[in-house]
């Protein structure tokens, strides 16, 4: 059995999901909330300590406005109604990426961190305005008065500091690519592309992954 950790998720295929059912785009977005409580819960009954989500991307900003809007809406009202609840569940909430939304927003995710930074019992890594190009950027700024730089130097320099590589990977909606994804920290990681989309994704598709997962022989290079 395969030591799980830290599990991250490209939560793609909303979109699509919401224009197949509703007509709406943003429809999708709002029922991938959903998903992303099924996952949340998954991760606690399996002892997961860390998740991670990709919830926007740098290149994300290209979207027309009002989706923008809607899915920063969409943030603001799930942090308000669920950050007790989360915080009584003992779970740390911790953002991966350069706040530079709305004040209010800005504060709320300040807020979210510090009310919730002594919890053990998952992290939840929220990647927004994310893009791990721009995350290694900023590492060798940090870094650029060290005359040798080590591996370590560059995990501790990046958002993830202090928090193990992902063991699994896994990326919703039929594509292949990362995307701008941790792309440092999953130079080892296990790789699921799914078929599904984001809000049809469901608790057998995680159970199966893991399932997989734990039975794959994980060489790093040995034999
Ligand atoms: C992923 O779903 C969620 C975000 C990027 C915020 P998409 O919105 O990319 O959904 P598709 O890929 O267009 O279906
Ligand atoms: C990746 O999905 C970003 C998030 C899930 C937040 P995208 O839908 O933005 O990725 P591309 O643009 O299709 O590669
Ligand atoms: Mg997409």
């Amino acid at each position: 059995m395969n030591p799980l950790k830290h599990m991250a998720i490209i939560m793609d295929g909303n979109g699509r999901w919401g224009l197949k059912h509703k007509n709406s785009r943003n429809s999708g977005h709002k029922e991938g909330l959903k998903t992303v409580e099924m996952v949340i819960k998954f991760c606690i009954k399996k002892h997961i300590k860390f998740l991670t989500l990709y919830a926007f991307s740098t290149e994300n900003w290209k979207r027309p406005i009002k989706e923008r809007n809607y899915l920063f809406n969409l943030l603001e009202l799930f942090l308000k109604e669920k950050l007790e609840k989360l915080n009584n569940e003992k779970i740390k909430i911790k953002i991966l990426g350069e706040k530079n939304f709305s004040k209010k927003l800005n504060n709320l995710l300040d807020f979210a961190e510090i009310k919730t930074r002594k919890n053990t019992k998952l992290q939840i890594n929220l990647a927004l305005n994310y893009g791990s190009k721009k995350e290694i950027a900023y590492a060798f700024k940090k870094l650029n008065k060290k005359k040798k730089i080590s591996e370590n130097d560059i995990s501790n320099s990046l958002f993830t500091k202090n928090i193990p590589d992902p063991e699994i990977l896994i990326r919703t909606g039929n594509t292949q690519r990362l995307s701008n994804f941790l792309l440092w920290q999953i130079a080892y990681t296990e790789i699921f592309f799914e078929k599904k989309l984001w809000p049809d994704f469901k608790i057998e598709d995680l159970n199966r992954i893991v399932k997989k997962f734990s039975n794959i022989k994980r060489n790093f290079g040995k034999i």
